[in-house]
């Protein structure tokens, strides 16, 4: 592990007294620091909590919203649920691959910039069908208009850099 991620892993650690207790919202903070939990990462955290690595481990494959594989640094949801997908969301799902150079089994661009996740509804069905970048929901979402959003994080990301 490097001293950078030694350093911010023990910090989160502090920030929590080490207790073993908060291992879900330290494991929490990893996750949004890396997008994911690393797995040395994992095994520092078990180690200095004084918890097997494989309980971490569990606790990191059983809540969904923790990913021991990386993230891009963009997470784009697309509702593939009934109603969206009568609404044609398939092909919004199919841009947004096309655009990231993405497969069934390679969600994540190849820059780490996006991940891409279809879901099954979102709880938004009457303004199917619907695509969430970053927390930010978009409704009557096209194929052109995920292109472009993409695009558009693109173009930002440039900007910031
Ligand atoms: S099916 Fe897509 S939001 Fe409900």
């Amino acid at each position: 592990m490097s001293l950078e991620k030694l350093n911010d892993v023990i910090a989160i650690l502090n920030e929590y007294d080490n207790n073993p207790s908060k291992l879900i919202p330290i494991l929490q903070k990893v996750q949004q620091k890396y997008n994911y939990l690393p797995q040395d990462a994992m095994t520092f955290v078990a180690n200095s909590l004084g918890i097997a690595p494989s309980k971490v481990y569990g606790v990191a494959t059983f809540f969904s919203h923790f990913s021991i594989v990386p993230k891009g640094r963009h997470i784009i949801k697309i509702c593939d649920g009934t109603a969206c997908h009568v609404k044609k969301s398939e092909g919004i799902i199919n841009a947004a691959k096309k655009r990231l150079n993405l497969t069934d089994e390679k969600h994540t661009s190849g820059d780490f910039m996006f991940t891409l996740e279809c879901v099954s509804c979102l709880g938004a069905c009457g303004i199917a069908p619907v695509a969430v970048v970053d927390e930010e929901v978009h409704p009557q979402m096209t194929p052109e208009k995920i292109t472009a959003l993409i695009d558009a994080v693109y173009a930002k990301e440039k900007a910031n850099a």
